[in-house]
């Protein structure tokens, strides 16, 4: 099991932002009556403080690069505006500044109980959404030990989850599976430029599946789809012949088996 994290709280309620008094920290945010009274502005004052020393690595890298990390509450609460989304094993989200993934792990947990309820007893089919579930999810962080620790998080978060509910670690192959996939998913980069650690266009890849257990790749440029995003809101598919909205893929591979996905770009050279 992946161990609390100290600082962010994660793999449990944040000690500071206790039971009762959870939402006090953030006026406006939380419950209008009830628990708030019960606290002093001093213990209002330490709460925050303590909050705030979970949300930041160092000083200087908040100065840097403004890394200061969303509590783990605020999280719950944002995404439970969009809880619809979060329960939708292929729902795509992407995090542009995503540090070490407090949002995208949230949701992976959320669409891991949607893959808990349809694959009760079967291990395979569990593999297969877990692993689409993964591929949903995208991220961008200028700094690398972020992005590291984003997809280890990621990856820690379905390994946690296939050993909480068939008592047994996530096979080799699965697990590999998915640690190719966010090594594309989560990339090293600067969300303003477009631009990769590399000074390259920042590219991601769509995973959608084939005929049950495969999987087809095409790679689009991240500048390439932002571009496109004010005719975004126009149907996909329309029937009427109108304006459609179809990024060009800078890149394509042919379906393989969902195990096999980190082979496919191998077969054709890549790295
Ligand atoms: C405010 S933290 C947020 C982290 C996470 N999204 C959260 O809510 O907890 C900001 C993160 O954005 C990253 N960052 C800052 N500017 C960026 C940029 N132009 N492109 C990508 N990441 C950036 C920082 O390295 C840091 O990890």
């Amino acid at each position: 099991m992946t161990p609390q994290n100290e600082r962010t709280g994660h793999g449990g309620r944040s000690q500071a932002a206790g039971l009762w008094c959870e939402h006090t920290p953030y006026n406006g945010l939380g419950p209008t009556e009830g628990p708030r009274a019960m606290i002093t502005p001093s213990q209002q004052q330490e709460q925050t403080a303590a909050i705030l020393t979970r949300s930041v690595k160092a000083r200087q890298r908040v100065i840097d690069h403004g890394e200061v990390f969303t509590p783990p509450q605020l999280v719950r609460d944002m995404l439970d505006l969009v809880h619809h989304e979060c329960e939708r094993i292929d729902s795509r989200f992407l995090e542009p500044a995503c540090g070490d993934g407090n949002f995208l792990a949230e949701v992976l947990r959320r669409k891991l109980l949607t893959v808990d309820k349809r694959n009760a007893q079967n291990r395979d089919k569990w593999e297969r959404d877990a692993i689409l579930a993964a591929s949903s999810l995208y991220g961008i962080d200028l700094l690398p030990d972020n992005v590291a620790e984003c997809r280890q998080r990621l990856l820690d978060v379905i390994c946690d989850a296939h050993l909480g509910k068939f008592k047994a670690p996530l096979p080799d192959q699965a697990a590999s599976a998915v640690a190719y996939i966010l090594s594309k998913n989560v990339v090293q980069g600067d969300a303003l430029s477009f631009q990769n650690s590399e000074d390259q266009p920042i590219v991601f890849p769509e995973w959608s599946p084939v005929n049950g257990n495969m999987l087809k790749r095409r790679d689009f440029a991240y500048d390439h789809l932002l571009e496109q995003a004010h005719v975004a809101s126009t149907p996909l598919f329309s029937d009427l012949g109108k304006d459609v909205y179809l990024p060009t893929p800078v890149g394509e591979f042919p379906p393989c088996h969902y195990l096999n996905v980190p082979d496919a770009e191998a077969a054709l050279g890549g790295s």
